[in-house]
């Protein structure tokens, strides 16, 4: 999936005043392509990749998916659309903590004619993630780079064109960092996934071709 941004602003309008957080992005990901986006707390870098999931709107500029402008998107399609082609894996995991790890993961695809496929899948990648024991413990029981696989693997369970990935490796040590990244990897050369990973750890950083760097603009 290809994806380009064309003067992407942001302004959040706050109680003290008004804050601009993004001012004219300019940024493309070829289909297949990787990019990570790299810059300090605070620098913006969940906003960008929430307006590129759909999930918040840009002040101005336009998002292009595939060709396609989302802003043209109905309401419906647009939630089709994330659901069938992003993978979104959240900085702050916002998995479900009544369900357990294995029904956070599949939650996306329990309507799915094709599920079990996607589900036999999503377990090999839970045993080479090193989780596989744990997937009956809810998020409460996990240990918080545990929750982090499992937020993870919820990204990836629907087949995503793209993946849009804030801050992965964040709660993992070095080991399980390398381990995800090299997911990652493979997803893209075997699969054609696109991947859009946030970081500002430069270790993280220096394992992606292409990078986009984000200042602070406030
Ligand atoms: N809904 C909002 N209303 C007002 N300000 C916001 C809102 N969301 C984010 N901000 C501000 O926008 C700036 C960028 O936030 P963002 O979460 O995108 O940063 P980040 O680069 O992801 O940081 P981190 O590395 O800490 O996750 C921050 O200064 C934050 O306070
Ligand atoms: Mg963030």
């Amino acid at each position: 999936m290809s994806i380009k941004l064309e003067n992407i602003s942001k302004v959040f309008q706050t109680r003290y005043k008004e804050l601009k957080v993004l001012g004219n992005i300019n940024l493309e990901i070829k289909d297949r392509g990787m990019l990570v986006v790299f810059g300090k707390s605070g620098a913006g870098k969940s906003t960008l990749l929430n307006i590129i999931g759909g999930m918040d709107k840009p002040t101005s500029g336009k998002v292009t998916v595939d060709g396609f402008d989302l802003s043209s998107l109905k309401p419906i399609e647009f939630a089709k659309f994330r659901k069938e082609r992003i993978g979104f894996i959240f900085q702050s995991f916002n998995l479900l903590g009544n369900l357990s790890a294995i029904d956070n993961i599949t939650l996306p695809v329990i309507l799915d004619m094709d599920k079990n496929k996607k589900i036999d899948r999503i377990m090999e990648l839970a045993k080479e993630m090193g989780i596989k024991e744990r997937l009956r413990h809810r998020p409460g029981e996990l240990s918080l780079g545990e929750q982090q696989r499992v937020a993870i693997l919820r990204g990836m369970v629907n087949s995503p064109g793209i993946i849009l990935a804030d801050e992965p490796t964040a709660h993992l040590d070095s080991e399980n960092s390398s381990g995800i990244i090299e997911i990652f990897k493979k997803l893209n050369r075997e699969q054609g996934v696109s991947v859009i990973l946030v970081t500002d750890h430069e270790g993280i950083a220096s394992k992606f071709e292409e990078r986009f760097t984000l200042g602070t603009n406030s």
